[in-house]
């Protein structure tokens, strides 16, 4: 039986992608946000996952305003990479599981949360420069990528609450696929950042943190959260952070905290990073209370 064993949450910063791309990644500016992913490239080195299902958004890459699915599958076997303006990136194709996302897909359109199904698709920074802060530069991914493409380009994206059982919808697919894989879920998008107006460059590293905070110990309560309060407190594009949800109700209620990162800045936003591990060990049952013993009675003389 497949199960998913772990949550990545990340930023997916495009201008991160051009550092690594232009070999900038050791210049004073960028080493911080380099270096905060060092410990996470290890940890999926040792975790070895055989498929990993990344939600992010695209960026007017694959689709456009013609249309705009709010979720978006990608069966194919392959997905190249999209010229986002520069050429396409010098990254790897992206090789899907067409087996494990159409299993997906029928599994949770059946269970009345419907989805739109795309057999062709480019992929954009959304997608990997994720993949290049925990995978690196291989030459190929190391293992195959279900993209998930959330709207958070145009009003309205999905709410939060959506977003997570969305997460949970997968999750039970993911448990009735039959074969014997280990999947980890990502989350891109955010932290805070507004990219233009007259709050263009809003940071607000309470709000990060107190998010990171919740997304671990209080998830339903922080995927309650409107989106007024994402616009209000992370900025018009920390809405992004909805995309968070879809991999935190992929997991256990219970998970354990692997590792944090959080820094600031890069370009003109705050990056965030969490990694989540399902803990599987059972809740601690409270001891049954030990009788009393019973005072010994004086018989009656
Ligand atoms: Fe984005």
């Amino acid at each position: 039986m497949a199960r998913i064993v772990a949550g990545v949450a990340t930023s997916h910063i495009p201008a991160v992608g051009a550092a690594w791309d232009n070999r900038k990644t050791a210049e004073p500016y960028w080493r911080p946000v380099f270096e905060g992913f060092e410990r996470s490239k290890e940890w999926i080195a040792k975790l070895k996952p055989d498929v990993c299902i990344v939600a992010y958004n695209d960026h007017m890459s694959a689709f456009s305003l013609e249309i705009v699915p709010t979720f978006a599958v990608g069966c194919a076997a392959e997905f190249p990479i999209a010229d986002e303006g520069w050429g396409p990136r010098k990254v790897p194709p992206v090789k899907g599981h067409p087996e494990l996302a159409s299993h997906i897909v029928q599994s949770v359109i059946l269970d009345e949360f419907d989805l739109t199904i795309v057999n062709k698709m480019e992929v954009d920074h959304g997608l990997t420069v994720p993949l290049n802060l925990v995978f690196g530069s291989p030459k190929q991914w190391p293992c195959p990528v279900i993209p998930l493409a959330v709207n958070v380009v145009q009003y309205p994206p999905p709410t939060g609450k959506r977003c997570f059982d969305l997460g949970r919808a997968i999750r039970k697919a993911v448990a009735s696929y039959p074969d014997d894989l280990r999947v980890v879920v990502f989350g891109t998008g955010g932290m805070s950042h507004q990219i233009s107006g007259p709050r263009a460059g809003l940071i607000n590293e309470k709000f990060d943190k107190s998010f990171l905070d919740r997304l671990t110990k209080d998830p339903k309560g922080l995927a309650a959260m409107p989106h007024i309060e994402y616009m209000r407190e992370a900025g018009a594009e920390g809405v992004e952070l909805v995309m968070w949800h879809v991999m935190r109700g992929a997991l256990d209620d219970r998970v354990k905290e692997v590792y944090r990162f959080y820094t600031v800045p890069a370009s003109n936003t705050a990056v965030g990073h969490i990694i989540l591990e399902n803990d599987a060990k059972p809740a601690r049952k409270a001891a049954p209370k030990k009788a009393k013993a019973k005072k010994p009675t004086r018989k009656a003389a």
